[in-house]
Order: C-alpha cells, then structure tokens, then sequence
C-alpha cells in the first residue's frame, strides 16, 4: 500500500470529497478507505477532489485514507474476456462469486483476466520485421469459435526486436519487444490496457453496405440495421425489450456480442449468468459464451459502476473490431444509465436542464454511439461495433430526453407498441413509429446475395400496411362495411401481414429466426395472394369469398409451418395461392346464375 494522497472530508452516497496532499488528475482512479473502494476523480477544485465511489461507501468515515493510482479508469484487454462477466469496471463477477461466494464485499479486487491461465501462442510475426500499430503478432486460439489476434498496440510502431516461440503464455508473459524510431523498447504482451473513455483509433470510417441480420423479420424486412450502426428501441414496461435484446444476443449475425445489463432487474441478469455457460449458438452448435461477453451493473449496484459500464462494454467491443471482427453491443437499457448520469449529476449540484439530466447528457449520448462503426482498423482489417440500446421510456412517453436525443445519434429506432404487447403481438415493434436510415444502402447487398425481390417487396409491403392504417381510422368512422372491397381486401391483406410476417414468436422452434431467404419468400407469398386477391375482384369476386380460402389460414400459419431448411414447402403454397384463388368465388357465382 502507498503513501496516501488525501483524506476525506465529505460523504455523500457515492459521491466523496478529500483533500489532497498530492497532485491529482481529473478521470483518475484512485483507492478510497482502508478497504481501498475503487472511485474516479470527476472534480477537482484546488487540493479537493471529487470522486465517484464505484462501490458501496456505507462503511467510510471522514479521515479515511486516499490512494492514487496514477491513470485514469481502464480496461484490460486481452484472451479470456469472451465467456466472461464483468461488473462496470471490470472486476471479473464469476471468478469473485467462485473466491468470494455470491454476496460480494467492498474493495474486492480480482484481475480482469485470469492470471494463471495458460494461452497457446502462436506467432506469425518474425523478429527484425518492421511493425506497426495494428500489426497482427500472432494468434491465440481463445476459444474454439474465434481466434484471437495479438495486435500490435495502438501508439506503437518500429522494429520487432524479438517474438516469443510457439508455446504456452499467462496474460502477464512478455511476448515480444518494439524497437521505436526513438527511445526505450516497448514490451507487447497477451494483454494490454486502454482508457474506457477514449475510443480506440482505426484507420477509416466506411460506408454501411452489408446488413446486420438479426434474424427478426419485422427488423430485418422493414427496419434494416447495418453492421456498424446503431440502433435505438425504445419501450414501455414490459414491451418486450428483454426477450429482443436476448434473441439478438442468440441469434444476430455478429462474431462476438458484448451485452451490457445495465440497471435493469438483478434476477434478469443473474438468470441470464447462469443459463450463458449451457446456451448454445443454434448456429453454430458451439456454447453461445464462446463469443459472449457480459456486463452487468443491475440496479441495486452502485450508480458510478453503471454509468461506466457503457464505455466498459464498448472498449471491449472495439477490441475485437480491431481484430477484424464484426461485434454487436446490446445495451439494456441506456435510459439507466442516463439516470445513473442525472443521480451523480444532482449529488454534484450541478444545474439541471431538461427533466433533472445534466445537460451534457446529449454529448454523452452523441460520444457513446459515436463509437458504432463500420471501419478499416489500423491494422489494415475491416471490423464493425454495431450498437443497440433499449430504452425504457418512463411512462412510455417518447418524447422524454433520452428518448430524443438517441433518436438525433441513431440511424434506426424499433419503436416497441405497448398496445401491441398487450395483445401479445410479439416482437412489438411498431410499423408506424419505427424507421431505418440505411435500408437504401442496403439493396444492392439483399439484391446480389439473396434476391432482387427483397427491395421492391418491402416497399409495397409497407405500402399496404400504411394504407391498412389510414383505412382502420376510416373504418371506425363509417364502418368497414360501406369501404370499397378493394380497400377491405387492403385490411385483410394487412392482417395477414401482421400475423403471417411481424409476429414472431421467440419461443417458436422453427421460427425464433427467420433466415434471409425465408423472409424474401414470405414476403412474396403474402404478396402473390394480395395481387391475385385484386385480379379476383377485377372479376367480380367478393372480398369475403377470397378471406375464406383455406389458403388464407396456411399462409398465416406457414412461418411455422415450414423451417429455414424448408423452404420448397413454401413454393408449394404459391401453388395452392394460384389454383384457390383462380376458382374464388366460382361456386358464389354459379349460385347467383342459378
Ligand atoms: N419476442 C417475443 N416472443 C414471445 N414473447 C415475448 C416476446 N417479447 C416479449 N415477450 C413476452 O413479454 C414479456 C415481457 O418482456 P420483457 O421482459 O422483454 O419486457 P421489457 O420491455 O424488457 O420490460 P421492462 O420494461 O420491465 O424491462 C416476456 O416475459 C414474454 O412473456
Ligand atoms: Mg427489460
């Protein structure tokens, strides 16, 4: 233990002040008590300091000791972080509840990444090679779904003076030595550190192009996320923003995903603790923690370690971007967060602006999903960190200020309809107040890899569904029945799109996700019936003639119906949709002749 730098003066919940005898940074990280809690410094006013606690300060008096740790709140980055939980700042919560039992104490610290843990190295750099930030040094087998590539770190570039033989390393063993232009050689080793508030640096930013499947139709169809951007999906209680943050978790097409729980229900997360290690990837057929990380500040933890959880779990993330992986960050929810901001904020006393958030709330939220990217890293690679952040609206009122201003740094929101939730039409998402910026970048990807449907179908798709709105509010007025059939057929056909295409249940086996190709071919189905459904009409045929076809029910049901794998099942419904609705209405007509 150090000489200590200060004393407190003052505690106020996780807020502290000391006087300090040394000098002392802003951001840094410093020890608080004789059970030396981690705090940040986040104020500083001639020799006080301000700090946040990020544990439980109900055991500090004042005269307690100080410690400085001399840099700023960071995170170590290394083999060992997929398959693990971590709390906001880092502290490995599996290995403590296996130290320490599940009820963990103040001041508990534990390395990040195991220490003793042996790692198989295997280089593919060679000693007197020129080497530069980003440059791969060699490989680690993390775990038997991904390889995790030793870069060189960020800021250093010269010649490899020497480079570990194959064999087996700790996160601690020095792999290798850079000989800069000038000065001192700088160690590389398994791990390294990097400042959670600063985003790591790539080469360049480049334009979104290939989507981010999620396997969600409603997502996928009609509000496209690409890999790189961000997403917001804000809810009201019990929307459903849990069960979509986990279906993405199992089924987006990321390499690696970082899922920050961050102040939502404990048992949630906990839950989700225990069943991470028994999930498997249903893609893969590997456990899904091979390329899961998890994050979880619930709500009774301490307010700092939420607020700091975000910027913990995107550091990570862009770890792995950097090794030219393609990552997803799930964020449940940012609106926890921003109250994390707005709790430290008061305590501050600082002025509030609008609804008691400080008023750099927008700034933060802004330097948070700037973070998302689709990039070429400094090593040469392409990587992507896309972001998705719940949002819990309270009252469900989308108008609030982390609702809005997530909404100004996004470029798509899934607007979750608690209407819709209560008649369990799950996912919720709300086809009139969702919308996606990317999908006309998209296109050409959905066009040259899964069918030049996909673009023109979504469109008319939508069409119908946003003439089916108009219509149900004329439809109350004067009464479905006095509506031309063409407009009634509109109203079915929209029916039949949310049953038989938005709604998806998680809990379907065949249908919790839904490939690209399937969804094309759902699509065009419920279409073909929609435009043989018009030509019947142009043949006199009534509405209700078409809406009894046994067809009408195979197609609401053929989601289920018929897997990923099954696809010609499909194609022989395109048949059934043309013979029924070729003979619709015949047996009405012979009737009314006769
Ligand atoms: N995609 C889905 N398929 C089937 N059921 C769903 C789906 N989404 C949500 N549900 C049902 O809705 C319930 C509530 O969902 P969830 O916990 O995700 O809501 P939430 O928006 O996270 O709520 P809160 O605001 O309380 O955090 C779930 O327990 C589940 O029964
Ligand atoms: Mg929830």
């Amino acid at each position: 233990m150090t000489a200590p730098a200060g004393h407190l003066i003052e505690i106020s919940g996780a807020l502290v002040r000391a006087r300090c005898t040394a000098p002392v940074g802003l951001n840094e990280v410093v020890y608080v008590g004789d059970d030396r809690l981690v705090g940040e410094v986040i104020a500083l006013e001639g020799d006080v300091a301000t700090m946040q606690v990020y544990e439980e300060t109900a055991g500090l008096s004042p005269g307690a000791p100080v410690e400085l740790s001399g840099g700023p709140l960071s995170v170590t980055l290394g083999p060992g972080l997929l398959g693990a939980a971590f709390d906001g700042i880092q502290r490995p919560l599996d290995r403590l509840a296996l130290s320490q039992g599940d009820f963990l104490g103040c001041g508990q610290h534990l390395a990040p990444l195991a220490p003793d843990r042996l790692w198989e190295f295997r280089p593919t750099a060679a000693a007197g090679a020129a080497v530069h930030a980003g440059d791969e040094l060699g490989v680690v087998r993390e775990t038997d779904s991904l390889d995790h590539r030793i870069l060189v770190p960020p800021g250093i570039a010269g010649t490899l003076v020497d480079i570990a033989a194959p064999g087996a390393y700790r996160t601690s063993d020095r792999l290798g030595r850079v000989q800069p232009a000038s000065g001192a050689t700088v160690d590389v080793g398994l791990a390294q550190r990097w400042r959670v508030r600063v985003p790591r640096p790539f080469r360049q930013r480049l334009h979104a192009t290939t989507p981010l499947l999620t396997g969600q139709r409603v997502l996928d169809t009609f509000f496209p996320l690409s890999c790189g951007s961000a997403a917001g999906m804000p809810g009201g209680f019990g929307t459903g923003k849990t069960v979509m943050q986990h279906e993405l978790c199992r089924w987006a097409r990321a390499d690696v995903i970082v899922f920050v729980g961050c102040g939502e229900r404990g048992n949630e997360l906990t839950e989700m603790l225990w069943k991470l290690p028994d999930l498997v990837d249903p893609r893969s057929g590997r456990p899904l923690a091979e390329r899961t990380i998890l994050v979880a500040n619930t709500s009774n933890m301490p307010v700092p370690a939420r607020e700091a959880s975000i910027y913990t779990g995107v550091t990570m993330a862009e770890y792995y971007r950097d090794m030219g992986y393609h990552v997803l960050l799930l964020a449940d929810s940012t609106s926890r967060w921003a109250e994390a901001l707005r709790e430290i904020s008061g305590r501050l006393g600082e002025i509030p602006a609008e609804e008691g958030y400080p008023s750099y709330l927008s700034s933060r939220l802004a330097a948070f999903y700037e973070r998302a990217g689709r990039v070429v890293t400094l090593g040469g690679r392409e990587g992507s960190v896309t972001i998705i952040s719940a949002i819990s609206p309270a009252g469900g009122d989308l108008t609030e200020p982390v609702t809005r201003h997530t909404q100004r740094f996004t470029g798509c929101f899934w607007t979750l309809d608690k209407r819709l939730a209560e008649a369990r039409g799950f996912p919720a998402v709300s086809v009139e107040d969702s919308y996606s910026m990317v999908s006309a970048d998209l296109e050409p990807w959905w066009r040259d890899e899964v069918s030049p449907d996909w673009a023109p179908h979504r469109r008319e798709a939508l069409t119908v569904l946003e003439e089916a709105a108009r219509l149900r509010h004329t439809a109350r007025l004067v009464g479905e029945d006095s509506l031309p059939d063409r407009q009634r057929l509109v109203l079915r056909v929209a029916e039949l799109f949310e049953e038989g295409f938005l709604r998806q249940s998680a809990y379907d086996a065949k249908d919790a996700s839904c490939s690209p190709a399937r969804q094309v071919r759902l699509l065009s189905l419920l279409l073909d019936f929609y435009h043989r459904g018009l030509d019947a009409l142009g043949r006199s045929v009534p509405v209700r003639a078409l809406t009894a076809l046994p067809v009408v029910a195979a197609l609401a049901r053929a989601k289920s119906t018929f897997g990923d794998d099954e696809i010609a099942g499909l194609d022989r419904l395109a048949i059934q949709i043309a013979d029924q609705c070729a003979s619709a209405g015949k047996a009405e007509m012979v009737e009314a002749v006769s």
